[in-house]
């Protein structure tokens, strides 16, 4: 019998995402050498550390040659906006990621709002602005709640929800200033959705798509939801909301039109299309999309990916996801951030992290850390992620702040209502 033909894999990236990519393959019977850049305190010894500028597409190309990688994934978005992909491609390299044309459904939020209002995809209203009397008379139009978004990529922090004139005020003066005004250059005002947020997960060939499990994030600092945006503090997934028949309504009415929309611009989709929905009355709207996993998401998603992760993404990258099926656990998974005292503001690195030998390695991901010969100390805002698994969202929850409880360092702190909402769902509507 033929052996599979093992190929060498770099992932690109450094967080708790990064961290599930490696987790995800380092046991693959396709993978031969697995490399992850720049990596993080987990991601060795299941893949090789290297300290590569991601954002240096030659240097990374540099290394892609020098050790033969057959295959590189692209974690974060800021490489694909920087045309990594272009770039690796145009030397002959197999990548997965969408080309820096294709980004811009994460990396400009009014070229998403301006194709999909072409193409009739369901999203708020919004008027595109690019001064600040522009952003006032827009106000004036939609009224309260609106939302303001940068139309560039902000690191998450280019979104302001505001529910009063003073909010209106605070956050146009917010996105105007410093830092914030390169992606604030033109800003998108719309119309606020209320309803269940919902994020999927579309593996897309350029023309077709396969759905992963959906999942729900936990976007603000504290418990209930409240304080300022983060990267996200908590996952769980599939979510009770994502029924069969939602599901395929997203496919239908958002991730099919949108591949084909993008074809039609001359930008076809390859990669992962994260799209963020607002479920109203049972109807999907488009928040936003991203062009890669999300994270934490993906410490939720993929390990219930029973089928080869790297098949499909080679799949997608060749264009032909016509002879793929993926194969899913029944289970729930919930992943838990901990987190250093003081983020997503300022926070001191460098701790010590205790009680790692008593986890069992499927229930640790890895994000802010730095391993110092036989320690790990912090060293980011996010540091780990707790991932609990059970036949139910309530088992799972249980599982995953067992694991949270082993875990010390100082200053740790994590949101303790991860999953909440699920269940809170569940016995709204368990008599439906
Ligand atoms: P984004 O970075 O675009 O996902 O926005 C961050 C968060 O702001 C989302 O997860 C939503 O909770 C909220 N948000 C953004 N846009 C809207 C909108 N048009 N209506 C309601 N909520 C929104
Ligand atoms: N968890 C949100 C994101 O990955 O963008």
């Amino acid at each position: 019998m033929d052996r599979i033909k093992k190929i060498n894999v770099l992932i690109l990236g450094s967080g708790g995402r990064e961290h599930a990519f490696v987790k995800a393959l380092c046991r693959d019977p396709g993978v031969d050498k697995l490399y992850c850049a720049p990596g993080n305190g987990g991601t060795e010894p299941e893949a090789v550390n290297v300290p590569l500028n991601i954002l240096d597409n030659a240097a990374v190309l540099d290394f892609v040659k020098r050790q033969d990688i057959d295959f590189t994934i692209v974690g974060p978005e800021a490489p694909l906006a920087n045309g990594l992909v272009d770039f690796l491609q145009a030397a002959g390299k197999g990548v997965f990621g969408p080309t820096k044309l294709a980004s811009r459904l994460e990396s400009s939020k009014l070229f998403t709002r301006r194709l999909l209002e072409k193409h009739g995809v369901p999203q708020p209203r919004y008027i595109a602005c690019e001064n600040a009397a522009q952003v006032r008379s827009a106000a004036d139009k939609l009224g309260f709640p609106l939302v303001l978004k940068a139309d560039g990529l902000a690191a998450g922090k280019g979104v302001f929800i505001c529910g009063s004139p003073a909010e209106f005020e605070s956050a146009l003066h917010e996105l105007l200033k410093g830092s914030m005004s390169a992606a604030a250059g033109r800003i998108s005002v719309e119309e606020c959705l209320t309803g269940e947020e919902l994020s999927v997960f579309a593996v897309c060939d350029g023309t077709r798509h396969i759905l992963l499990n959906s999942a729900q994030d936990h976007k603000r600092v504290f418990d209930g939801d409240r304080g300022p945006n983060t990267g996200g503090m908590g996952a769980y997934s599939p979510t009770p909301l994502s029924t069969p028949k939602l599901m395929d309504q997203v496919s239908a009415e958002i991730i099919s039109p949108v591949l084909q929309a993008m074809r039609q611009e001359g930008c076809p989709f390859t990669g992962i299309l994260y799209a963020g929905l607002m479920i109203v009355n049972s109807r999907p709207f488009v928040i936003e999309f991203n062009v890669r996993m999300g994270d934490p998401e993906a410490q939720v998603v993929l390990p219930l990916l029973e089928s080869s992760l790297l098949e499909l993404c080679l799949a997608a990258a060749g264009g032909d996801l016509r002879g793929t099926r993926v194969r899913v656990s029944p289970k729930t998974a919930v992943t838990v951030v901990l987190a250093s005292g003081g983020y997503p503001g300022v926070y001191k690195k460098g701790f010590p992290v205790q009680g790692l030998e008593s986890v069992p390695d499927a229930q640790l991901c890895h994000a802010g850390t730095l391993r110092k010969d036989d320690t790990v100390v912090t060293n980011g805002g996010r540091v780990l992620n707790a991932v609990g698994f059970g036949s139910d969202l309530k088992s799972a929850i249980r599982n995953a702040y067992e694991i949270v409880d082993k875990i010390e360092f100082k200053g740790k702190f994590y949101r303790s209502d991860i999953g909440q909402r699920g269940l809170n769902y569940l016995k709204e509507n368990q008599n439906d």
